[in-house]
């Protein structure tokens, strides 16, 4: 393996942070973490570029912080795309099996593939990925590896995510200002969903749900596949507004007392404690309640996690989380939050912070960090797939970019 080839970059734009993370590919398959670099996220809001020049200053300022630490040079990326623009449904596609003995090949898949992808977009929108959930063979339906297998028909159920073109391509060419390529754009709660879930999760049925500090981004995994995602416009930074105005004090210093001193359930505050409170503008400062604070605060959780329970309901899925729900991003680090959930959903839940890595493990090992690992671990999947294609024990020809790294568990 080349020099170059040995280091991946995870580039997680957020709203409230952007963070560059330089992975190293070590033996068996093992991955370190080398670098890490974050800067406040400035002319980024919900995933949208809003002043390019504040947001391509972020971007610089991250990706020099990890090539410092690394002491490697990043050439390119792989790239988070967040947002209210994302938009997943599923589709499906349909072939007559090519071959005359009706065994199906990696090429009736990969045409079964395109056939799902075959669908008219409203203009400005584009695919960020097609990601296959199971496959049916004239009337068997729940097959995972079809190649190999004889029948005359072949369909694929797969999961589309989709995006705003040009709130890509902003983005995309941020990066690309800042000195950097992207290889591959990934929608944020499939980089997290690397870090955090387990494939007995996604297995077994669980819904991912990144509190970010805009949004909350929610990916429904069952049978090892991804069936829905969806985005709602309420993230972590309204907790902290939520302070600013009930407890008249600015922003920052609301986000101060929300990490801090913060709960999400005020049965769980007991009723003597009580918190220092900074003054604002001089005055004195002030001794209240902490379960004044949490009252503040669990409004707001319970207004989040009833919208994730309408979305999951919506879908279809509330019966098939059987590994319950994972809670992530920075918005999930507040105590409390699996506590609500729990009653809430009345489910199993968890927080779900970045393992399986090795080197600055530690210091990435908070839900904050997901996405942002979790990129360089899908681009490590990714990679192992081109390995394999340019041995030649891959036969699928020119698969579009994004379709590489799908193709591994089917075959
Ligand atoms: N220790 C903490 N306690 C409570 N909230 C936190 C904590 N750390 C971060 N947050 C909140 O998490 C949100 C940011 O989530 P994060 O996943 O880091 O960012 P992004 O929006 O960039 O995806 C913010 O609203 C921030 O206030
Ligand atoms: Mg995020």
């Amino acid at each position: 393996m080349g020099r170059k080839n040995r280091y991946l970059v995870g580039l997680d734009v957020g709203t409230s942070k952007v963070c560059a993370i330089v992975g190293e590919l070590v033996a068996d398959n093992g991955l370190d973490i080398v670098g890490i670099g974050v800067a406040e996220s400035r002319g980024i809001r919900r995933g949208v570029i809003v002043n390019l020049e504040a947001a391509v200053d972020s971007i610089k300022k991250a990706v020099d912080e990890a090539e410092l630490m690394a002491g490697v040079e990043i050439d390119a990326v792989h790239l988070s795309m967040a947002g209210p623009h994302i938009k997943g449904f599923n589709s499906r596609g349909v072939i007559a099996v090519a071959g005359k003995s009706r065994e199906i090949t990696r090429d009736d898949v990969r045409r079964a593939i395109e056939a799902a992808k075959a669908v008219s977009l409203p203009a400005g929108r584009e695919i960020l990925h097609v990601l296959p959930q199971d496959f049916v063979v004239d009337e068997q339906d729940g097959i995972g590896a079809p190649v190999g297998m004889t029948g005359a028909r072949l369909e694929v159920n797969v999961h589309i995510v989709t995006s705003a073109t040009t709130a890509t391509q902003n983005l995309v060419s941020c990066v690309n200002r800042a000195g950097v390529g992207v290889i591959d754009t990934v929608v944020e709660q499939i980089g997290a969903a690397e870090a955090v879930l387990t494939s007995d999760e996604k297995e077994l049925g669980v819904a991912l749900v990144d509190i970010g500090g805009g949004t909350t981004d929610i990916a429904i995994f069952e049978r090892g596949s991804l069936w829905h995602t969806a985005v709602i416009g309420v993230g972590g930074d309204h907790f902290t507004s939520d302070i600013a105005v009930g407890l008249r004090m600015p922003i920052p210093d609301a986000e101060k007392l929300k990490r801090k001193c913060g709960c999400a359930l005020s049965a769980m505050v007991d009723e003597d404690e009580t918190i220092d409170v900074a003054s604002v503008g001089g005055r004195r400062s002030r001794v209240m309640a902490r379960r004044i604070l949490s009252e503040i605060l669990q409004p707001r959780a319970e207004e989040i996690f009833h919208l994730v329970w309408d979305e999951i309901r919506r879908a279809g899925y509330e019966k098939s989380l059987n590994s319950g729900i994972v809670l992530t991003g920075g918005g999930a680090i507040l105590e409390g939050m699996p506590e609500i959930a729990e009653q809430i959903f009345d489910l199993p839940i968890r927080r779900g912070a970045p393992t399986g890595i090795g080197g600055l493990a530690d210091h990435v090992g908070s839900p904050a960090f997901a996405t942002a690992v979790g990129l360089v671990l899908y681009g490590q999947r990714h990679q192992v797939v081109e390995a394999v294609r340019s041995s030649g024990a891959g036969a699928f020809g020119r698969v579009a970019g994004r379709l590489k790294g799908l193709f591994r568990e089917f075959f």
